[in-house]
């Protein structure tokens, strides 16, 4: 029998009038790759933020760690007992080398003002060791590519001795191979003991790496189960309490040309791409990250210019020096990137979603606040996102829920060519149902739809017709009807 590392007893959490966590119970062996599986905005950060000290829960709970029961969890307290968490912004220092910011916490605490260089290099070298990663330890954080900035922050949380790691979608902005590479460090984790509790929205994923999987739904305990025989329909059904299916959407597409891109280039980005995109389409364009999709769709968008080749806009030659400018021609762009490029996170759910839009409910200078509340109230509805009220800080909404306001925001321009790239990143399994049918909807009213995606599945159940990009080239086309996943993944991965 293995002995629990943590175990929590009747979690409740409440945040004004939202209960993010009612009553649960959460415990994870030591030593154990244990999953949190549930929607957005089902409470699984929140339990993370609990365990860590970040929030305090609601009278009532009970919470265990090691062995012993602890009154009141602080992030100092957690952390001396051996809990960590990499974070999704990795709270690293990025002026800092790998060394540095492996290290140099815990050799302050030690010496204070005494750091040998030596010896701290000594255990960022012995931490990486411990995760067979090979890093140049001089190199400054903000030079490495995000895979490896996460490695950095698991070498810091095992220098500490951590003997617990919560990891809150760590896949999200990952490749696959980076993915896979990940995987692997947590499965040699869990080899020496360390348990990892890791969330993911990709189910695959999930059911690769744990041994258990804990499911919420709405700030309630579904139940826990052991991962062997689990099946991703099965863990879907307990996640949504629905069942889905996934069929092909693909059709054939007849509406005239709305978007030609011709012989489009740009040095060191992307490579002779052409492309039709039809009124009324829904087009795929996968590869892996790298390929150039999301370079591609950054000058569609008037954020960059191409070298060579033109673009069409109904027939006629269009170039856009900026991004406002291919608002104002009808083209909207939602990014993989929603923290940064999406939305404003301290302003509020209102505000982000007519953002796009200020004009259409703007007379006289000033905006009218029965024409702003009717178009978010619209959106919210149309996208049903998970909110408190609409004047709450974009901040305070789960992940996938924010990903649902940047899409309002681009919907409520009214656009003719909508341009998603990677829509679904950290959104869950019925969102993303939810979405695709949005997308399907709007495809039938007439709107042209590019969509970007590393998921060859996703481009295969949604798209009409799929692009394969890699190298910055177009390398072929394909018809979900008449395409396997099988297929398609063995030209990507190739
Ligand atoms: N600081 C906060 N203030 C107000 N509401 C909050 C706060 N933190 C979380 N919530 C709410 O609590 C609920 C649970 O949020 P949480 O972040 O735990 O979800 P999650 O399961 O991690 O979702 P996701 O998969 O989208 O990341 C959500 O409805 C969220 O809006
Ligand atoms: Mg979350």
């Amino acid at each position: 029998m293995a002995e629990p590392a943590i175990r929590l007893t009747s979690v409740s959490k409440r945040f004004g009038g939202v209960q993010a966590l009612d009553s649960v119970d959460f415990a994870v062996d030591a030593g154990e790759v244990h999953c949190l599986a549930g929607e957005n905005g089902c409470g699984k950060s929140t339990i993370i933020k609990i365990v860590t000290g970040v929030y305090q829960p609601d009278p009532g709970a009970r919470i265990e760690l090691f062995g012993e029961v602890v009154e009141k969890v602080t992030p100092q307290e957690a952390r001396a007992r051996g809990i960590a968490v990499i974070w999704q912004d990795l709270a690293l220092f990025p002026e800092m080398t790998v060394a540095e910011n492996i290290a140099f916490e815990t050799m302050l605490g030690n010496r204070p003002r005494r750091v040998s260089y030596p010896a701290m290099r000594k255990r960022a070298v012995a931490a990486l060791a411990r995760l067979d990663v090979d890093l140049d330890l001089d190199a400054r954080l903000n030079t490495l590519p995000i895979a490896q900035r996460q490695v950095v922050a698991i070498a810091r949380a095992l220098v500490s001795d951590a003997r617990l790691i919560f990891m809150d979608e760590p896949t999200a902005s990952l490749t696959q191979s980076e993915t896979d590479a990940l995987l692997d460090v947590v499965r040699k984790l869990s080899a020496r003991g360390v348990a990892v509790v890791f969330v993911s929205h990709r189910l695959a994923e999930v059911l690769d790496i744990s041994s258990r999987v804990t499911v919420f739904r709405d700030g309630r305990l579904v139940g826990v189960y052991p991962t062997e025989g689990m099946t991703q329909g099965r863990l879907t059904e307990l996640m949504t309490g629905k069942h889905f299916e996934t069929t092909v959407a693909a059709r054939d597409v007849t509406g005239p040309p709305v978007l030609e891109v011709q012989g489009l280039t740009r040095q060191g980005e992307y490579a002779d791409v052409s492309f039709t995109l039809h009124a009324g389409e829904v087009l795929g364009l996968t590869g892996l990250i790298g390929a150039g999709r999301s370079e591609l769709g950054h000058t569609l968008f008037g954020m960059s210019r191409a070298d060579a080749g033109q673009v069409l806009l109904d027939g006629k030659p269009v170039r856009f020096p900026s991004n406002r400018a291919a608002v104002d021609a009808g083209i909207a762009y939602v990014s993989e990137d929603r923290l940064s490029l999406g939305l404003i996170q301290p302003q509020s759910i209102a505000d982000n979603t007519v953002m796009a839009v200020l004009k259409r409910i703007t007379s006289g200078g000033l905006i009218s606040p029965a024409k702003k509340a009717a178009l978010v109230d619209h959106w919210i509805r149309e996208l049903a996102v998970k909110i408190g009220e609409p004047t709450d800080a974009v901040s305070t909404l789960s992940g996938g829920n924010q990903q649902r306001v940047v899409l309002a925001k681009w919907l409520a321009t009214e656009p003719r060519v909508l341009i998603l790239d990677s829509p679904t990143v950290g959104v869950d399994v019925g969102a993303r149902a939810g979405i695709f049918r949005i997308v399907r909807q709007l495809a039938e009213t007439g709107l042209a739809i590019l969509l970007i995606s590393d998921e060859a599945t996703e481009v295969l159940a949604n798209a009409d017709r799929v692009l394969h990009m890699a190298g910055g080239r177009i390398l072929g086309e394909y018809d979900p009807r008449e395409t396997t996943l099988q297929g398609l993944e063995a030209a990507i991965y190739a």
